[in-house]
C-alpha cells in the first residue's frame, strides 16, 4: 500500500532531510533481542509506518552486531515499511566501525563526554569512515540528564549553539542529538525541556536534530519538539521495562514448567502495545506538523 511511509527513501539521510524540512519525526525505540524487535516490526505494520530499532553497545557488544546486523535483515521481509538499524551512544570509535562494517543503517558516536576538540575530532573519524559506506552518523553535545549524569548548572548540560555550529560545520553529522534537559528513563520530576535553546539550534543549524530521553517526556512536549527541528526521537526505558515487568511475572506464574516461547507469546503484545502508543504520538505530530 502506497503512503507517506510506502519504502521510498531507502536512502536513510534523505529521509532524515526530507523530515527536517517537513516537520516529521522517525521513532527509534532501543532494543535487546529478537523477541522485542519483533514487537517493534510488528507495531510499525500495524500502524503503518517505517521504524527505527536501535541498539546500546552493551547488546552490540554481547549480541554481537553482525547478529543483531542479520536479525535486522531478517525482519525487513516482514516489515510494510523502512526498517533502520542504529547503533546508540556508543563512546568506542572501534565499536562505531564494526556496526558500519556489520550493516547497520545509522551509528551514534557519543562524544558529549569529551571536551569539544576532541569531540570534533573523534566525530569526523567515525563521519569519514561511515561516509564511504552510506551509513548515518549521529553525533552528540551537551548531556542527556539522568542515569548517572550529575550536573551542577544549566551550562554543564545545555548544548551551547556555538558549539552545536562548529561540530555541524566541523564534524558534518547527519543528525546531532542536542542537551535540552531531556532525561533517560523514568525520572522522579517531569523534565522540563529548554524550548528556548532548542529553537536557537534549530535557527543556526539545518542538520536533523535529535531528542533523547523519550520515556519521560510528555506527548505534547514530544510534538511541540517536532514541530521546531527534532527529527528523530529515542525511546528506550518504556520499552525494557515493560518486557521485565511482564516476563517476571510470567515466569513467576508458570513456575518450573517455564518456557521461554510460551511466556514471550504473552509478553510480545504488551510490548507491541507501548510501541504502538509511541508510534501514534510521533506520527500524529508529523500530521499535524
Ligand atoms: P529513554 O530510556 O528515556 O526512553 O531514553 C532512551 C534514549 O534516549 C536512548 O538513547
Amino acid at each position: 500500500m502506497e503512503n507517506q511511509f510506502s519504502k521510498k527513501y531507502t536512502n536513510l539521510s534523505a529521509l532524515l532531510k526530507g523530515y527536517r524540512k517537513h516537520g516529521k519525526c522517525l521513532a527509534a525505540f532501543n532494543v535487546n533481542d529478537n523477541y522485542d524487535l519483533k514487537a517493534a516490526v510488528d507495531a510499525a505494520n500495524q500502524q503503518d509506518t517505517h521504524l527505527m530499532v536501535m541498539t546500546y553497545p552493551p547488546v552490540a557488544e554481547l549480541v554481537g552486531v553482525e547478529v543483531f546486523a542479520a536479525m535486522v535483515e531478517g525482519v525487513r521481509k516482514k516489515a510494510k515499511h523502512n526498517v533502520y538499524l542504529h547503533l546508540d551512544h556508543s563512546t568506542s570509535i572501534e565499536l562505531c566501525k564494526a556496526a558500519v562494517d556489520a550493516g547497520y543503517d545509522s551509528v551514534m558516536f557519543d562524544g558529549s563526554h569529551l571536551p569539544l576538540e576532541q569531540n570534533i575530532a573523534s566525530t569526523k573519524e567515525v563521519v569519514a569512515y561511515a561516509h564511504k559506506k552510506g551509513v548515518v552518523v549521529e553525533a552528540e553535545i551537551g548531556k542527556i540528564l539522568g542515569r548517572e549524569v550529575v550536573v551542577k548548572s544549566d551550562d554543564d548540560f545545555l548544548a551551547s549553539v556555538e558549539q552545536v555550529a562548529r561540530l555541524n560545520e566541523e564534524a558534518k553529522p547527519d543528525l546531532i542529538a542536542v542537551g535540552i534537559g531531556t532525561a533517560h528513563g523514568f525520572t522522579p520530576e517531569v523534565p522540563k525541556i529548554n524550548f528556548k535553546r532548542l529553537s536557537e539550534i534549530a535557527a543556526v543549524v539545518e542538520t536533523p536534530l535529535v531528542l533523547h530521553g523519550g520515556t519521560g517526556i510528555p506527548d505534547e512536549d514530544i510534538q511541540k519538539a517536532i514541530s521546531m527541528g527534532i527529527c528523530k526521537i529515542n525511546i528506550g526505558t518504556v520499552v525494557h521495562t515493560t518486557y521485565m515487568k511482564y516476563m517476571g511475572e510470567g515466569i513467576q506464574a508458570a513456575g518450573k514448567s517455564a518456557y521461554p516461547p510460551f511466556i514471550m507469546k504473552e509478553v510480545l503484545p504488551k510490548i507491541q502495545a507501548v510501541i504502538e502508543d509511541r508510534l501514534r504520538v510521533v506520527n500524529s505530530a508529523e500530521i499535524s506538523g
